[in-house]
């Protein structure tokens, strides 16, 4: 073949190259976790960091722009993780080539360069390429076979084949809403010795025709209902997969080939000790590296839903193909370090958090483990006879006692040729749901039963209102009346109390009527708009239907505002400074503090937060007013708020402008920034793999705080009798004392032991021979012991020596003999003689051996025994 090869890093730059010559402005990979889009799971595209400006709701300082953007299909519209190992061009993560038009060129460059690229840089042969537009496009069909010169046999219009108006394998939508348009699609053909036939053919899901370019011509955006409105400006959006390119430049047929596969496979074969490369599950366990190891670096981590469901699943589904290779032991996270050597240039982050990524790998890993025997054993026993459907219940269990996602027990079936059923999965499924349903149900007996109308909330706006009491609760039943001295539950028509949600806690404060005083303790939800405060009834009595006063504690709501407001504010900080992939994994916010939970590799350094606390307080310095805008939710898309994925918002929401943040939140909130006060960050750690928290104070906890920190030091100073400026100095000047006195310490230890050694030496008795001396040393440690032990062998020169330190109850003692005599007597032998008579052993080497014991009154007839013992020894 004529066509130069080129590597994967070549065909980056080649296509960046390329269309920076044509004007386009190169844009980093964004991360794979969208920003702000509760539409979409994945970033599927290398337009989704555009949409916004397709929709005219954000601008960019260019019109032409070129990416290699990092994509995952795994889960949401476009998923190809069942495909994964099946097909020689299916991956769960891939590269996207791209280049855009925002309302600049339109198909006619589009197309001209995309042909260009191919024929003119890549050199593919014209012959060997054939397009597909949409249907109704004669603009393109035009394009093609006009202008290009394609021939119009190898230009196919594909019309509505999907089952509705623009559901069309040429009619490209990111998610099912948003923009859309007709799309002219480039295949490269492989050859007549690949099974396949031409787009549009029956058998175009063969290998032989590969698409290899998308040329999507954005003109329209579709609502829920499937209806489309133009967009101001028409645009162009192409997307060219990076590895079905690099398969034709290299003259290979599968994507599995090309030189960044060859090595990862390579890698993953050294890891599970298969030499065989073309083994399917190496090349699952290759793409799956991917896609795990970029999630992480991006914020998802295993867990049980939304994006965190879909990155177990992909993790668990390598970590099986590992096991069918032998592997009984984590072994996936070790591809991390591959990985980072084969993508770490082009992804810098990736290498950046390495370590981070092969720890919360490691540990799904382990987690897996522990049950992955057991459940494949199951499975293999459920198989084993032949069966040729695994029966639902099976494939539930699997699920729900060994951690088997379904697509995990499907694919370990479709290699048996066995038919999940999934069904009757859907069925244990319900029935459990409904179980715990039930369960919950009883709980609710003893819950709240309201049928009464939704109450108003004013406490955005005030804190005291005069109110109607609706509905009052003792026991966890309705009625009428509460006595001095109960504990209920009041439930008021219009209430100025925050009920705890969002990560808030409820409000406290009183309610009163004429005499009687309930003071709430707590305000909780009983349905969505219905809120019970909760509380004792310290005097007097309320009835339904009397007029009362509800005052919320104003100190308390206020300290909590203040952390409420302040978490935005940090949470946009925390993202500037340590990075987009800072997710919020939870909150508390109360009148203490705020606590925040957030995804991030290791600690947060003293340095980031020093940045963090500037960054927010100057934020509150400049006091700017809050805003609340109530507004629908695709609204409050379009202005950028930041939306946590996977929470259901309502059709109206609430965007919060506070400083320059900006997010959906149902909170209460300060009017000014300013009000906050001071901000200052209490603590930071770790609360799991890959997850952070910070907690943080601010107003009267920040100074209450700062105060208890200088009472802390001024005591320091008072002990040292030093002024605080000099307090650092001084510790430093105690400790090289104490340190000065240490050393001298030993040395006292060392002269008084060598003086011991010397009277000692005359307290020997000579047995057969042998000089025998046991001794106790008053105020020893080990180390003295040893040293007047080393000192008495050389002046004995031929000993067995024991000597003991006493400290309380406890006893030390070491015994030696001299190197000439270790044939006869064993230190190790010598030290156990004596010490089991105090309650203790110890051991070793034959010339020295140390043990310790219990009972110090039993030591000076233990130390008499020893030359006796000795007499023994030489028989
Ligand atoms: N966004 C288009 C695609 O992904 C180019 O196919």
């Amino acid at each position: 073949m004529s066509t130069p090869t080129f590597s994967v890093a070549d065909i980056r730059k080649s296509f960046l190259d390329f269309f920076v010559s044509k004007g386009h402005t190169v844009v980093a990979s964004s991360p794979l976790v969208p920003g702000n889009d509760p539409t979409l799971m994945f970033t599927n595209s290398g337009m989704v960091q555009f949409k916004d400006v397709f929709l005219g709701t954000d601008k960019r300082s260019y019109n032409r722009a070129v990416s290699v953007q990092a994509c995952l299909r795994a889960g949401g519209k476009h998923n190809d993780l069942e495909n994964v190992g099946y097909t020689a061009r299916h991956h769960t993560f891939f590269e996207m080539l791209g280049n855009w038009s925002f309302g600049d060129y339109f198909k006619r460059e589009s197309l001209k360069w995309a042909w260009e690229l191919l024929t003119e840089v890549y050199k593919l042969p014209p012959e060997r390429l054939l397009a597909t537009v949409y249907q109704e496009d004669d603009e393109a069909y035009d394009i093609w076979t006009k202008e290009i010169g394609l021939p119009p046999e190898r230009v196919i219009r594909i019309g509505d084949n999907k089952g509705g108006r623009y559901k069309s394998d040429n009619f490209w939508m990111m998610a099912d809403t948003g923009p859309c348009g007709p799309c002219s699609e480039i295949f490269y053909d492989h050859g007549p010795h690949i099974a396949g036939g031409p787009p549009g053919s029956p058998d175009e899901d063969g290998d032989r025709f590969i698409e290899i370019w998308n040329n999507v011509f954005m003109q329209f955006n579709m609502d829920e209902t499937g209806a489309v409105t133009p967009l101001p400006a028409p645009c162009v959006d192409t997307g060219m997969g990076l590895e079905r390119l690099a398969a034709i430049l290299q003259h290979v047929h599968s994507n599995y080939e090309i030189d960044l596969f060859d090595a990862l496979i390579k890698a993953a074969g050294r890891e599970t000790g298969v030499t065989d490369l073309n083994n399917k599950s190496l090349r699952v366990i290759a793409d799956h590296i991917r896609a795990t190891a970029f999630l992480v670096s991006d914020g998802v981590i295993p867990s049980n839903e939304g994006r965190g469901y879909v990155q177990r699943r992909i993790v668990r589904r390598a970590i099986r193909h590992g096991y069918k290779l032998g592997k009984k032991t984590p072994f996936f996270h070790k591809l991390v370090a591959d990985l980072v050597r084969l993508m770490g240039d082009a992804y810098p982050s990736l290498r950046e958090q390495e370590q981070r990524i092969t720890e919360v790998l490691k540990v799904e890993e382990e987690r897996f483990f522990e049950t992955l025997a057991n459940g494949m054993e199951i499975l293999d026993a459920t198989l084993d006879g032949g069966a040729k459907v695994l029966p639902g219940d099976v494939a539930f269990k699997l699920h729900d006692t060994y951690g088997f996602p379904l697509d995990l027990t499907n694919d370990v079936c479709r290699e048996r040729d066995v038919e999940v059923d999934e069904a009757g999965f859907k069925t244990a499924m319900e029935k459990q749901k409904a179980q715990a349903r039930a369960a919950g149900k009883f709980k609710m007996d003893k819950a709240l039963e309201y049928t009464g109308a939704a109450n108003q909330f004013t406490g955005y706006e005030q804190l005291a209102e005069t109110a109607k009491i609706v509905a009052i609760y003792v026991d966890g039943t309705s009625a009428a009346a509460l006595k001095a001295g109960q504990n209920g539950v009041v439930v008021l028509d219009t209430t100025p109390f925050y009920a705890e949600s969002g990560g808030q806690v409820g409000d406290e404060g009183v309610i009163t009527s004429g005499s009687a005083r309930f003071a709430v303790g707590d305000t909780l939800k009983i349905k969505a708009d219905v809120f019970g405060h909760h509380g004792t009834l310290e005097e007097g009595t309320l009835n339904v239907g009397d007029t009362v006063q509800a005052q919320v504690n104003t100190a308390v709501r206020a300290a909590t505002m203040r952390n409420h407001s302040v978490t935005h504010i940090m949470h946009k900080a925390l993202r500037e400074v340590l990075g987009s992939h800072v997710q919020q994994k939870g909150s508390l916010v109360n009148a203490d503090r705020t606590r925040f939970d957030f995804t991030h590799n290791g600690a947060v350094t003293a340095a980031e937060i020093r940045e963090i606390e500037r960054r927010v307080n100057e934020e509150i310095l400049a006091n700017q007013p809050t805003q609340a805008r109530v507004m629908d939710i695709e609204s409050a898309q379009k202005t950028g708020a930041m939306m946590l994925f996977g929470e259901k918002y309502g059709e109206t929401v609430r965007v919060l402008d506070i400083g320059t943040s900006r997010e959906l939140c149902g909170g209460t909130h300060v009017q000014r920034t300013g009000d906050i006060g001071l901000f200052k960050v209490v603590g930071e750690g770790g609360v799991a793999a890959g997850i952070r928290r910070i907690e943080a104070v601010t107003g009267a906890n920040a100074l209450t705080y700062l105060q208890n920190l200088e009472d802390t030091v001024n005591q320091a100073a008072s002990t040292l009798k030093a002024p605080v400026a000099e307090l650092n100095g001084r510790i430093s000047q105690a400790l090289d004392n104490a340190r000065a006195l240490e050393k001298e310490v030993a040395a006292l230890k060392g002269k008084l032991a060598s003086s011991q050694g010397d009277e000692l030496v005359n307290q020997a008795v000579e047995v057969k021979g042998l000089k025998v001396l046991a001794a106790a040393l008053p105020g020893a440690d080990a180390k003295t012991l040893r040293d007047t032990m080393d000192k008495l062998k050389d002046k004995l020169k031929t000993a067995a020596i024991v000597l003991a330190a006493v400290d309380g109850d406890k006893v030390q003692i070491a015994a030696g003999v001299t190197a000439d005599s270790v044939g006869k007597v064993k230190a190790g032998e010598l030290v156990n003689f004596v010490a089991q008579q105090v309650g203790g052993k110890g051991g070793g080497k034959p010339d020295m051996a140390m043990a310790g014991g219990t009972d110090a009154s039993k030591l000076p007839a233990a130390l008499a025994s020893v030359t006796g013992w000795v007499a023994q020894q030489l028989g």
